[in-house]
């Protein structure tokens, strides 16, 4: 990363400027294109934060427009210390920015908010007093809980999507966010030890759901917060930001073997609607029902393939053409079905299983033989 700015927010300075005392906090504001609020929001900062309490403020910024210059304007008249990150080449959106800033704040206490004033910069001492206080690891601001509130968040439409995502969000993770009422909140306090930077794959906005699956801190706290409008300009969030939402979830949620294997065996159920359909629609046109059910077979194989490209095996597509890998997912794909009729006339013939048991048998093990050799013949680099 390249860090801009003169005097203050030089190289040598961000290094130095690292507080690991006790109760110190570094406050990380990731920006894009956010020049017209930096400067309240450092002047609410310098407000809310008492000169008991050591701070440092560390912008990463991916700025197009004057950011990082209204930044270092605005930084002259703060009385801590203020740096900006700026990257050229942004990887990993919003979560991608404050994981590079978790890399390089050196403070016991972590706070993440937003520049565009959604956040109140008031409640940044509170939130690291109620981890000193309580033993917390973290600290979500909450508009969930008795005395916050979602005023902020524009339109029914998004009051709706928001409201899906958490719930949705929820049911996915029920142990790892128990003790979280708003998951989706960018609005946190985190202990440094609790963070293991290295572990985290960052995808877009929810960079709090990324830290309480993959860190998961021992104890969380919540503090109320009104979540109010922008203070200038417009929310950077984007359709593509939704995509972006859900590829996360199943990144966070098929993160072990077992889960990935739940996963790819309930896309393979869908598979049975464009099989199916396809069926019907060849042996309607007149073709004979057993190669039509081979042709078919292949319409489900290529919807699975894409769904497993799509969301399970995302990053694992590089080291392999794809060309190579419809030929392997297709071949193990139709390999299931011809080795699943000698299995069940080995399981009925030789151990003496009854028909039912002994293909519901047959279908398991080719299942989980076919999830292994996805895995390992397909997108083990
Ligand atoms: N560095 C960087 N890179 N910063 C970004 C990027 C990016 O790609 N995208 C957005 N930001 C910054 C914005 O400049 C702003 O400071 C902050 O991240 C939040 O972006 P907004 O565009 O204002 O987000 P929002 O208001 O739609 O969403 C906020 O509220 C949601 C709850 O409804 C965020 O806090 C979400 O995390 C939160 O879920
Ligand atoms: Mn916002």
């Amino acid at each position: 990363p390249r860090r801009t700015g003169d005097g203050e927010l030089g190289d040598a300075e961000l290094e130095s400027t690292a507080l690991a005392e006790p109760g110190a906090v570094t406050v990380i504001i990731p920006t894009f294109n956010e020049a017209a609020n930096v400067r309240e929001l450092l002047r609410q900062l310098t407000e809310s934060v008492p000169s008991r309490l050591p701070c440092e403020v560390l912008f990463v910024d991916d700025s197009t427009d004057g950011t990082p210059a209204a930044i270092a304007e605005a930084a002259q008249d703060c009385p801590f210390p203020v740096a900006v990150i700026h990257r050229d080449e942004p990887v990993g959106g919003l979560g991608g920015a404050v994981v590079e800033g978790l890399r390089a704040a050196g403070s016991e206490w972590i706070v993440v908010m937003d520049a565009d004033l959604q956040h109140p910069p008031s409640l940044v001492p509170e939130l690291v007093a109620a981890g000193e206080r309580t033993t917390a690891d973290l600290v979500v601001a909450s508009r969930y809980v008795d005395g916050g509130s979602r005023a902020g968040l524009a339109g029914g439409y998004r009051v709706a999507v928001s409201r899906a995502a958490t719930w949705l969000t929820k049911g996915l993770f029920p142990r790892r966010l128990r003790g979280i009422s708003d998951p989706m909140s960018g609005f946190f306090a985190i202990r440094r030890g609790a963070v293991t930077a290295d572990g985290l794959r960052p995808l877009g906005y929810k960079i709090l759901l990324e830290l309480a699956v993959r860190c998961r801190p021992q104890q969380v706290a919540e503090v109320p917060f009104v979540f109010r409008d922008r203070f200038a300009g417009e929310s950077k969030s984007t359709a593509r930001e939704g995509g972006r939402f859900l590829r996360h979830l199943v990144e966070l949620r098929t993160a072990s073997a077992p889960a990935r294997m739940m996963a790819f065996g309930l896309i393979g159920l869908t598979g049975f609607v464009p099989n199916l359909l396809a069926l019907y629609g060849l042996t309607g046109a007149g073709m004979h029902y057993l190669p039509a059910e081979i042709v078919a077979n292949q319409f489900g194989v290529a919807w699975n393939f894409l769904l497993i490209e799509l969301l399970l095996f995302r990053n694992r597509r590089a080291h392999r053409h794809w060309a190579d890998r419809v030929g392997r997912f297709a071949l193990l794909a139709n390999a299931d079905l011809l080795l699943r009729i000698p299995l069940i006339a080995l399981f009925v013939g030789e151990l003496g299983m009854e028909v039912l048991p002994a293909t519901a048998l047959a279908m398991l093990a080719t299942f989980v033989l076919r999830f292994a050799g996805t895995e390992t013949l397909v997108y083990l680099p």
